[in-house]
């Protein structure tokens, strides 16, 4: 679907980039002619992810930081714009999560959650943007959200994760007025589920709870990475280019099957349906 030199020479900065969607979003920037840098806590793991994504000659330099803390994030920016030159897009991907009864948290469990999503998200695009603006360069930032922000519902026993999602996408569409004017266009994806291990370990760790998430989608499947990083590269590149200040979801249909009154009707077997037909009738 896409000419092979879509994001040709494109430098690209992905948080959280070495993991689970990250990766694979790296991966197929890369095959569309991109040069990566990816960046997180964990430097093996960078290291590592780095060597086998940049096999076949394809550009990767990473580099860690942590993005709650700004000092780590200026010197992280510093050291991908020495390497590169310049920075194209960034992915603000790097999160945090995990389910519990709101009432069990503490405040430092609030804060290990809202730090990483919500001011690391702010850090980065804060430091890139800046720049972006000194140097008159124009970008993309694309945000990774969730559902339970973009449909705006929020959502039970993941309420730290819910408040700071909603607030990339605030960061998002006001970005997109604001910084308009500069050539700084912001776009969001919001996925449903894709199983990862950084996900799937921390929010449906037994198979109750994984097999719970596919009856919620009506697909009936969980997400491909490929699928997400195929939008992800349509977002970022020339061809969206009047895209600016959107989300587009990416899950099966499964908000929208949680949010219609009487969507849970679509397990009820014929047989039921035939009894009902005569039964809604007699109302006449
Ligand atoms: C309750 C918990 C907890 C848990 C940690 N805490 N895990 N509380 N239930 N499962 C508490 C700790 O007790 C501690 O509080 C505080 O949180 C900080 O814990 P640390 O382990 O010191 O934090 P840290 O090392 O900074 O790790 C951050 C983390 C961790 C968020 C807790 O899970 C992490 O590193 N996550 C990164 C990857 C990730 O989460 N990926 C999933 C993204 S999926 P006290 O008071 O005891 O000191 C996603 C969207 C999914 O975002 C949507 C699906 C459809
Ligand atoms: P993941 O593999 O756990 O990705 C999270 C990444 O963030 C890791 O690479 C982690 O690396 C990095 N990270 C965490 N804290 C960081 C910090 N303080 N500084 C820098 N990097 C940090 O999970 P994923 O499923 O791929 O999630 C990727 C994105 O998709 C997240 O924004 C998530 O909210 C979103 N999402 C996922 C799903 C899903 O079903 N999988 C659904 C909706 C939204 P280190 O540990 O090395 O720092």
């Amino acid at each position: 679907m896409f000419v092979p030199d879509l994001l040709k020479d494109k430098v690209i900065l992905i948080t959280g980039g070495g993991t689970g969607l990250g990766r694979a979003m790296g991966e197929r920037f890369l095959e569309l002619g991109a040069k990566l840098a990816i960046t997180s806590r964990r430097e093996e793991v960078l290291k590592q992810a780095a060597e086998e994504m940049s096999q076949g000659g394809k550009e990767v330099f990473y580099t860690p930081c942590d993005v709650r803390r700004p000092d780590q994030v200026a010197d992280m920016v510093d050291r991908v714009i020495a390497h590169y030159g310049r920075i194209d897009v960034l992915v603000n991907n790097a999160a945090g999560n995990f389910i519990s009864p709101t009432e069990r948290l503490s405040p430092r469990a609030v804060d290990a959650v809202l730090n990483i999503v919500l001011h690391g998200t702010f850090y980065c695009t804060l430091e890139v943007g800046k720049r972006w603006i000194n140097e008159k360069q124009p970008g993309v930032m694309l945000n990774i959200v969730t559902t339970y922000a973009s449909s705006g519902s929020g959502s039970a026993y993941v309420v730290p994760s819910a408040a700071a999602k909603a607030g990339v996408l605030a960061i998002t569409r006001s970005l997109a007025v604001e910084w308009a004017k500069y050539g700084i266009r912001q776009v969001a994806i919001a996925p449903g589920p894709f199983p990862t291990e950084g996900a799937w370990s921390r929010l449906a760790p037994t198979p109750e709870l994984s097999e719970g998430m596919i009856r919620k989608v009506p697909l009936r499947r969980t997400g491909e990475k490929h699928e997400l990083a195929n939008l992800a590269a349509y977002l970022i590149s020339d061809y969206a280019a009047y895209i600016n200040g959107e989300v587009v979801t990416i899950d099966g249909g499964e908000w929208l099957q949680g949010a219609g009154e009487f969507n849970s009707l679509v397990d009820l077997p014929a047989e039921m349906w035939d009894k009902l037909a005569e039964l809604t009738r007699q109302g006449k």
